[in-house]
C-alpha cells in the first residue's frame, strides 16, 4: 500500500519506518523543514532503540521517504496516518491547531478513496473524526464516490462518511 504519516515526530517516525519495514511505501510528511532536512541527511532526530538502522534501511530500499509537501505525500497514498502534535495548553486543554492543518491539507489534496487513521491525542467528544473537525473538511466540495473509509485511533471512530 502507498502510505501518508503527517507528522514526523515519535509517534509519525516510528510509525513510518514500522510500515515501511512491512513493504509498504511511505511518505513521511512535516512542515519542520530542518527535521526533514536532517531525515533525509540520514540523521534520525529521535533517541529510539534500532530506529536509526530502520530508517535507513527502508530509505535505501526506496520504501521510506521524507518530505515538507504535504499535499504531494497526500495525493499519492492511499493510506494516511496522522501524526502531528496535539500539547496541552496553559488549561489544560489539548491544543488542536496542528491537527485541524492536518486535516486541512487532507481535504484539499483528496484524490481519490484514502483510509485516514488518526494516531494524535484527541479530546473525548463524542463526535466523530478528531474533535469533529476531520470529517466536514474532507467532505467539503468532494464527489461523495471519493470518500472512503475513516478510522480514528488511539480513540476510535470507524464508518462510513455518507
Ligand atoms: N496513538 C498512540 O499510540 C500515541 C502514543 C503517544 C502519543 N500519541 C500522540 O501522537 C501525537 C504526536 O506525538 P509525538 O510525540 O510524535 O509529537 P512530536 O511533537 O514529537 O511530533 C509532531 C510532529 O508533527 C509535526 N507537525 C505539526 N503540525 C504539522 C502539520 N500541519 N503537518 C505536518 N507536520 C506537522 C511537527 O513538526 C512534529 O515534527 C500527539 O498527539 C501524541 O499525544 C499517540
Amino acid at each position: 500500500m502507498s502510505v501518508c504519516v503527517i507528522g514526523a515526530g515519535y509517534v509519525g517516525l516510528a510509525t513510518a519506518a514500522v510500515l515501511a519495514d512491512l513493504g509498504h511505501r511511505v511518505v513521511c510528511a512535516d512542515t519542520d523543514a530542518n527535521r526533514i532536512d536532517s531525515l533525509n541527511g540520514g540523521q534520525c532526530p529521535i533517541h529510539e532503540p534500532d530506529l536509526p538502522r530502520m530508517l535507513r534501511r527502508n530509505v535505501k530500499a526506496q520504501r521510506l521517504s521524507f518530505t515538507t509537501d504535504t499535499p504531494a505525500a497526500l495525493r499519492s497514498s492511499e493510506i494516511v496516518f496522522i501524526a502531528v502534535g496535539t500539547p496541552l495548553d496553559a488549561n489544560g486543554s489539548a491544543d488542536l491547531s496542528h491537527l485541524r492543518a492536518a486535516a486541512l491539507d487532507i481535504a484539499r489534496a483528496l484524490n481519490g478513496h484514502k483510509l485516514i487513521v488518526n494516531k494524535s491525542t484527541i479530546p473525548a467528544t463524542g463526535r466523530p473524526g478528531p474533535a469533529g473537525q476531520i470529517p466536514p473538511h474532507v467532505g467539503r466540495g468532494c464527489d461523495r464516490n471519493e470518500l472512503g473509509w475513516l478510522g480514528w485511533l488511539p480513540l476510535v471512530w470507524h464508518g462510513r462518511l455518507s
